[in-house]
């Protein structure tokens, strides 16, 4: 169900989120902290890499990136960019049958989400494989959506959806709607993340991403409004240095290291 609905999304992607104003800025805020860790002994293997335009940007830094997604849809995408591009390649997999490429990476990348597309249980059997199968001092690098967005709990309180404005607290599942598709979304705060990936992994960074700069449905609001938008992004990189603001943005980093 989680693929189909993102198949009909695909086309519209990168307008919609990608190439938006708060998409764009959200992107470039984990840029910031992904790209000095990458170096040419990196193989990358990207979980949920969507249209691709990460897949696209990394390669230019490391050895090679394998990226993967479970809409068929989103890879077509990626493969009708994949003019020329060497080393880099793409496959239709969910993240729940991945095997052999965790073993082969030293490096799994999750942007923008994809690991709120998995139930605690699915989450709890990647994780778990990751512990057995994946090379010690291999790299996770996950952007995800936390469970206190200021952003959001403001906004829906004023429209008058009080419900809506609690939704990222709750353990179930959340039906979302995308194009018309609906699909189920499951937050998870940083602690969480860290309880998946107790033993063996030293957590190297968390952080924010989108404190200030807001949840990207609200990119209607904020498209004329470019001058406030550039404060807010001024702001994010003032404070989304610190750990606290990956509680309380709209999605944030966390960085773990395999040590054992
Ligand atoms: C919000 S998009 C993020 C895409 C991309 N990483 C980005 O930065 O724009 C979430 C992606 O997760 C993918 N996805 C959802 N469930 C998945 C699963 N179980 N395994 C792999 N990919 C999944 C969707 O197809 C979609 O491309």
């Amino acid at each position: 169900m989680q693929a189909a609905s993102f198949d009909n999304y695909a086309q519209q992607y990168d307008e919609h989120f990608t190439f938006s104003p708060v998409g764009w800025l959200q992107r470039k805020a984990v840029y910031d902290y992904l790209l000095p860790l990458l170096n040419k002994e990196v193989s990358v293997l990207e979980i949920n890499c969507g249209t691709g335009y990460d897949a696209f940007e990394i390669v230019k830094y490391v050895k090679e990136v394998l990226a993967t997604d479970a809409s068929s849809k989103m890879i077509e995408q990626c493969e009708i960019k994949n003019k020329a591009a060497k080393n880099i390649s793409f496959k239709v997999k969910p993240i729940q049958q991945l095997q052999e490429e965790i073993k082969n990476t030293n490096f799994i990348f999750s942007n923008f989400g994809g690991l709120n597309c998995l139930s605690p249980q699915d989450l709890a059997a990647f994780s778990k494989k990751c512990n057995t199968i994946l090379n010690k001092e291999a790299d996770l690098f996950f952007v995800i959506m936390g469970r206190k967005c200021i952003w959001e709990r403001l906004y829906f309180k004023i429209k008058g959806d009080p419900k809506k404005a609690i939704r990222r607290q709750s353990k179930e599942g959340i039906d979302t709607v995308i194009n018309g598709s609906e699909f189920t979304t499951w937050y998870y705060s940083p602690k969480e993340i860290q309880d998946f990936f107790t033993s063996g992994y030293k957590t190297q960074h968390i952080s924010g991403v989108g404190l200030f700069v807001p949840p990207s449905y609200l990119n209607p609001f904020f498209a004329n409004k470019k001058i406030l938008l550039k404060l807010f992004n001024g702001l994010d990189k003032v404070f989304c240095k610190f750990k606290w603001t990956a509680n309380y943005a709209d999605h944030y980093i966390i960085h773990l290291t395999k040590i054992n």
